[in-house]
């Protein structure tokens, strides 16, 4: 049984007021919760003031992305070495907005995956297809390109501290969720090939998250699937009435 996770990715939102509000709302709502990993990645310039909040409670704190070097002259960008200093344990990489708007590639995320890991980072790694890729029905085939361009040479020990998270661009933001069955097809191709590039051990363990429109009202039939094991949620992490929503599922 793989324990569920659920992360919040905040994305480019809330002011610094704004975060330590909804971060406190969520610790009162979920501080029952031992049965799933709970994860926020608010903006970077809230970090640090989010790993106070939360310090010693059972919300643990994830970057929305990071640069593949440890320090030097790359304005603007920020280190793993920063995110761990910073209180982070997650990082996401190659989220479908980097990959679009800062052209991120595989094998430029697949570097971040192992400089994220070296680091003691938790990499969520994001795959997902656009919606002309959906309709050319060749959604497998990006899939599959994705996952092995990103999980490139990691070991097997490396693999099982990542968590994959499969996000539809066409169903980000859009209030169209993928249906639990076109979710599930995705997600049991993903563990297919984790088979196939690893084996059924590392297959078997990694948690994949599913993404895009992710709602209370949506995530339980997600949750219902054999291969959904958490939701990686934008908009409806914003509030802490639908995220806590989302991680108290089963409740
Ligand atoms: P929405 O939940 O707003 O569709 O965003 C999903 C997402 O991109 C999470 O990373």
């Amino acid at each position: 049984m793989r324990r569920p996770i659920l992360a919040g990715n905040w994305k480019m939102n809330t002011s610094l007021k704004e975060a330590v509000e909804l971060v406190t709302g969520l610790k009162r709502e979920l501080a029952g919760v031992t049965d799933a990993d709970i994860v926020v990645c608010p903006p970077f310039t809230h970090l640090t003031t989010i790993r106070d909040v939360v310090a010693g409670s059972n919300i643990a704190l994830g970057a929305q992305n990071m640069y593949i070097a440890e320090e030097g002259a790359f304005t603007g960008e920020i280190s793993p070495k920063m995110l761990k200093d910073s209180g982070c344990t997650y990082v996401i990489l190659g989220h479908s907005e980097r990959r679009q708007y800062f052209n991120e590639s595989d094998e430029f995320i697949n570097t971040k995956a192992k400089k994220a890991l070296e680091h003691g980072l938790t990499p969520i790694i994001c795959v997902g297809e656009t919606l002309d890729q959906r309709e050319q029905g060749i959604t497998g085939k990006i899939v599959t390109t994705q996952i092995k361009g990103c999980l490139a040479g990691l070991s097997e020990s490396d693999m099982l501290k990542c968590v994959i998270a499969y996000e539809p661009v066409w169903a980000i933001g859009t209030g169209k969720t993928a249906s639990n069955a076109q979710a599930q097809e995705v997600h049991a191709l993903i563990r297919s090939l984790l088979t196939e590039l690893f084996s059924e051990t590392v297959a078997q363990k990694i948690r994949i998250q599913y993404g895009g429109s992710v709602k209370p009202d949506n995530i339980a039939g997600l949750m219902q699937e054999k291969d959904i094991d958490g939701a990686l949620v934008g908009g409806a992490s914003l509030k802490v009435s639908s995220f806590a929503g989302i991680v108290l599922f089963n409740k």
